[in-house]
């Protein structure tokens, strides 16, 4: 028997100083998606989240509650958890770093580090940030604030553990130049290795000023430094000195997922911490953008934050999870507003997928009494529609291989576009007028079921209730639970003989007018202040700009994927576009100039470094270009087919 492939994937371990929000939940829904993804391939998954529970910052925090710090963080622990049962994620195991089994891996891994020399005593003289639990030198200080938040830092001046990092800098930067997918995206491949050859320092592994950690074991004075305590959850978690035969199975880990923010560690002192202990380096550190809210980051310190429950409770699950999967652009940011949530819920899920399900099953209840017929051999336009199946079958599962979650689903929302045009190219409506198309009738019929049961098994690690539900209207899948990721890449699967039945929306449309953002909490959404606008471009006179002034606008060909009115709004329509491998939301003023239809699939010019803005509650990133005259107004439009993302200069 061939042995089962094995795929370990985690999250970071999240800080419990307060309730997540759904920048953690991007993080945890799209591993989560990985994992089902791997799972449906035949993998035995290791799925791992958890939370990060020590540190001077959750112990001020407690103290200022008036609690004891693990009373405090198992209140929000328990919430974590259920948050995370909320969204259906199917992590294997939750992983708490005040857990005996975590503080004896970390104790153990400390004492052999210091017996082999790799750990020492001596004197930190430094800088340390609290809320990022990081330590900096003088020259790495910005204006004298942290790097990373601009908040205050304090000096520590303590006897401290070192670890020998330096040591182990050579080595790295072999292993990233040996490994080009080990740091994912390249950009931020390319922030490490600057920094590390920018000359790395000692480490400093230990604290003495307060209690709340794992203590030293050879010296109960110190408590072990927090970012080296939190790593070693990927170890402990699977059994690492503890249980020999489960680590081995599944080390070296797959991928670990997480934001930018925290890719140094992941890739620098995690790596020279494995090396040092003589073990594999996992296969890849992902960094994926931040979701931002307008005035920044959306983070807890700040305040800023939308709660993904009341989300869930609004939209349901299926639809929130598919937002955060196709919200951000492999690698990059993007900003969250309800009303693209909601947007892209109509657009995505209720006008293309659910009504190419309703429609096909109301035709079938019509012209086949409930029953998917049988097809005949397949003529030209079928053909095309196969095709198109397994291309994206293929690309989709490509994508998530690479982490590129939102290229994932744009792909397959392909397959579903596709399948609407095959109604529109077929017209089924005419073939029934006639029984002598009875047979061609019929094959329009399977081939629409059998692109709904693609569509619906590349979807599922997405939306993990949208099979069963769709299933019920459709009754094509025999076992939900043993639906394999190759059954997608296979034309014909779908059962004729089924018995489809007309139920309510999958995904009702949702008014726009009715939208409250009550997902953010008021006094927040006060608080998230608009940064103050960028210096307006130098001049070189007054009436002339430079080629270099002209240079810094970043114009590219956009090419229109979707396109819809704003509510209450006569003048917007709201603009999905595709710029290279990038999708943008731009709202642009053309809506008396044009209807959404006759812009979608026309390719636009598109300043693409415009600074985002939010119109009526829509962030729009970028601007397309328009000649207007008096009454008249045209869209600047590209006819011949140079592929979108490119430059025009
Ligand atoms: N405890 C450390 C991680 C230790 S891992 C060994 C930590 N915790 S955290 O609670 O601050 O979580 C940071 C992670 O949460 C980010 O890396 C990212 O995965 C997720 N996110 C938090 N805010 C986010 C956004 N606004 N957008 C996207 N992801 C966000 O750092």
């Amino acid at each position: 028997m061939q042995e089962k492939k094995v795929f370990y994937i985690t999250t970071p371990i999240y800080y419990p100083s307060d309730n997540l929000h759904i920048g953690h939940a991007y993080t945890t829904v799209a591993a989560d998606c990985m994992a089902r993804f791997k799972r449906m391939q035949g993998y035995e998954v290791f799925y791992l989240t958890g939370t990060d529970e020590h540190g001077q910052k959750i112990e001020k925090t407690a103290r200022e509650k008036g609690m004891e710090a693990i009373d405090y963080v198992d209140g929000i622990v328990k919430g974590i958890r259920q948050l995370w049962d909320t969204l259906l994620i199917s992590n294997n195991d939750f992983i708490r770093t005040s857990e005996p089994r975590h503080k004896e891996v970390v104790q153990k891994v400390f004492q052999k580090l210091f017996d082999q020399g790799d750990i020492f005593l001596s004197q930190y003289e430094g800088w340390y940030c609290t809320p990022c639990e990081t330590f900096f030198t003088e020259r790495q200080l910005t204006d004298g604030k942290c790097p990373d938040c601009g908040r205050d830092v304090e000096l520590l001046q303590e006897e401290s553990y070192f670890f020998n990092m330096a040591k182990y800098a050579p080595r790295l930067l072999e292993h990233i130049d040996a490994h080009p997918d080990f740091i994912q995206p390249e950009s931020r491949r390319n922030e490490i290795v600057n920094f590390i050859k920018s000359g790395l320092d000692d480490l400093c592994v230990s604290r003495t000023t307060f209690n709340w950690g794992i203590k030293v074991p050879f010296n109960e004075k110190h408590v072990i430094y927090v970012w080296v305590d939190a790593l070693i959850n990927y170890l402990s978690a699977i059994g690492y000195l503890a249980d020999e035969e489960k680590f081995n199975h599944y080390w070296p880990a797959n991928v670990h997922l997480m934001a930018k923010d925290i890719v140094r560690f992941h890739a620098i002192i995690w790596p020279a911490l494995l090396m040092a202990l003589d073990l594999p380096l996992p296969q890849k550190v992902c960094a994926h953008g931040w979701i931002m809210l307008e005035g920044g980051k959306m983070s807890k310190s700040k305040g800023n934050v939308v709660d993904p429950r009341i989300l869930v409770e609004k939209y349901g699950v299926d639809a929130v999870r598919y937002y955060l999967v196709k919200e951000l652009t492999f690698g990059q940011d993007g900003y969250y507003s309800e009303e693209m949530l909601v947007s892209r819920i109509n657009s995505d899920l209720a006008n293309d997928l659910g009504n190419l399900i309703s429609r096909t099953v109301a035709m079938i209840s019509r012209y086949f009494a409930g029953v998917i017929p049988a097809p005949a051999p397949a003529t030209g336009v079928d053909e095309s529609l196969i095709q198109t199946a397994r291309q994206i079958c293929q690309e989709a599962g490509e994508k998530l291989d690479k982490l590129d979650f939102a290229g994932y689903l744009i792909s397959t929302l392909k397959l579903v576009s596709r399948a609407n045009k095959y109604i529109d190219e077929t017209e089924p409506w005419l073939l029934a007028k006639d029984e002598m198309n009875r047979e061609r009738l019929a094959t329009v019929m399977y081939n629409l079921a059998e692109s709904i049961r693609i569509a619906l098994i590349l979807l599922s690690p997405t939306m993990p209730t949208l099979m069963a539900r769709a299933n019920r209207q459709l009754g094509i899948f025999n076992d939900i639970s043993k639906v394999t990721w190759a059954e997608a890449g296979q034309w014909g699967l779908c059962p004729v003989g089924s018995q489809v039945k007309k139920e309510e929306a999958l995904f009702p449309r949702i008014d726009l007018k009715n939208l409250e953002e009550a997902a953010v909490r008021p006094e927040i959404k006060a608080a998230a202040k608009p940064e103050p606008p960028a210096p307006a471009p130098a001049k070189g006179n007054d009436e002339f700009i430079s080629i270099e002034d002209f240079a810094r606008m970043d114009l590219r060909i956009a090419e229109v994927m979707a396109c819809e009115k704003m509510a209450k709004a006569d003048k917007l329509l709201i603009l999905r576009l595709k710029v290279g491998d990038e999708e943008r939301t731009v709202v642009s003023g053309i809506a008396k100039h044009y209807s959404p239809e006759a812009l979608i699939g026309k390719k636009v010019v598109l300043l693409a470094n415009l600074k985002p803005t939010k119109l009526r509650g829509v962030m729009s990133q970028g601007m397309i270009l328009a000649a207007s005259g008096d009454e008249e107004l045209e869209v600047l439009m590209i006819e011949k087919d140079l592929p979108s993302g490119s430059q025009v200069k």
